[in-house]
């Protein structure tokens, strides 16, 4: 059995009774110490018209990274519209979006594909891209009973908690970050290189500064293939280095994003929303329910290139 929200249909008496609040009335609540904050009191309809609360929930993203919203009464117009205070929206190569809504893009699972699994591995979001997503939009429709949370991790505690040894290693180095490797890696030969062609690797820093807040931000995730400047005398004796040097390093720096001591985990409700900055931020989608119905929409925000 799955818990259902009817798109454009007002849902819950708590939500009902929060919409109008004024601005000042949001309260935010951490949920960890590292990342994540819920508000209480705000309805995302009235940050599509309202620019000081638009400009509140913006300087509340760059603080808290993801922020959680329960039982917002959003069309999936006001997903689109309010996701786009924040930028441009952009589709995605595999995953489909709503026909009446380019830019909102559907995560639908359903026991008739069980193994569509591309979310449950830590990444930020198209960073095959030359200029990966600058955040995200994402809506709860239709959720398992129990089971599909997600989780966020703050990359910038992660590279601020690396040994000062490591953050010397990786200070100059570049990756390649590839949806040939991920999203493509199933698909029949031909397919995969005319993804290829059409999404050429991008190579982005190893360590990035954050536009906004000049925060440094560990930067590989589970779309990096390889360091693309590791070969260089200070990092390799012999050239047998090279190989188990570099893949063990990079190994170890994806693995930082799965330490729990950095992360949040939601547990969804239909109609919760979720906001998060992708230039700082990795998540995970736990794909532990029985085979069910999991609809989630996603409108994902145009950023820049990373330095
Ligand atoms: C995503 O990886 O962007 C989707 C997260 C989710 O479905 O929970």
């Amino acid at each position: 059995m799955s818990s259902v929200l009817a798109v454009d249909a007002p849902i819950g008496a708590r939500a009902a009774g929060l919409a109008g609040a004024p601005q000042a009335d949001i309260a935010v609540i951490r949920l960890t110490c590292a990342i994540g904050a819920e508000l209480q009191g705000v309805q995302l309809s009235r940050a599509v018209h309202d620019d000081a609360l638009f400009a509140s929930l913006r300087a509340l993203l760059l603080e808290h990274k993801v922020l959680f919203l329960r039982s917002q009464r959003l069309t999936r117009g006001e997903h689109v519209a309010f996701a786009s205070r924040f930028g441009a929206l952009e589709d995605h190569p595999v995953a489909g979006s709503d026909p009446e809504h380019p830019g909102l893009v559907r995560i639908y699972k359903s026991p008739e594909q069980p193994n569509d699994r591309y979310e449950n591995s830590w990444h930020s979001d198209a960073t095959w891209r030359e200029c990966p997503q600058f955040g995200a939009v994402l809506r709860c429709v239709e959720c398992p009973p129990v089971g599909g949370d997600t989780m966020w991790a703050n990359m910038a505690l992660a590279y601020a908690k690396l040994p000062e040894e490591i953050k010397v290693r990786i200070k100059d180095l570049k990756a390649r970050h590839s949806i040939e490797a991920s999203f493509g890696a199933a698909m029949p030969e031909e397919q995969r290189h005319a993804l290829k062609a059409r999404f050429p690797d991008a190579e982005h820093p190893v360590v990035r500064t954050h536009p906004e807040t000049g925060e440094k931000i560990l930067f590989v995730n589970s779309f990096t293939t390889h360091f693309t400047n590791f070969h260089r005398p200070e990092n390799v004796r012999v050239g047998q280095d090279y190989t188990m040097g570099a893949s063990q390093l990079l190994q170890y720096l994806i693995a930082q994003a799965a330490i729990p001591e950095y992360q949040v985990r939601w547990r969804w409700s239909p109609g919760d929303v979720a906001i998060w900055d992708n230039r700082a931020t990795q998540h995970y989608a736990v794909m532990d329910y029985p085979p069910s119905h999991r609809k989630m929409e996603r409108a994902g925000i145009i950023g820049d290139r990373p330095f």
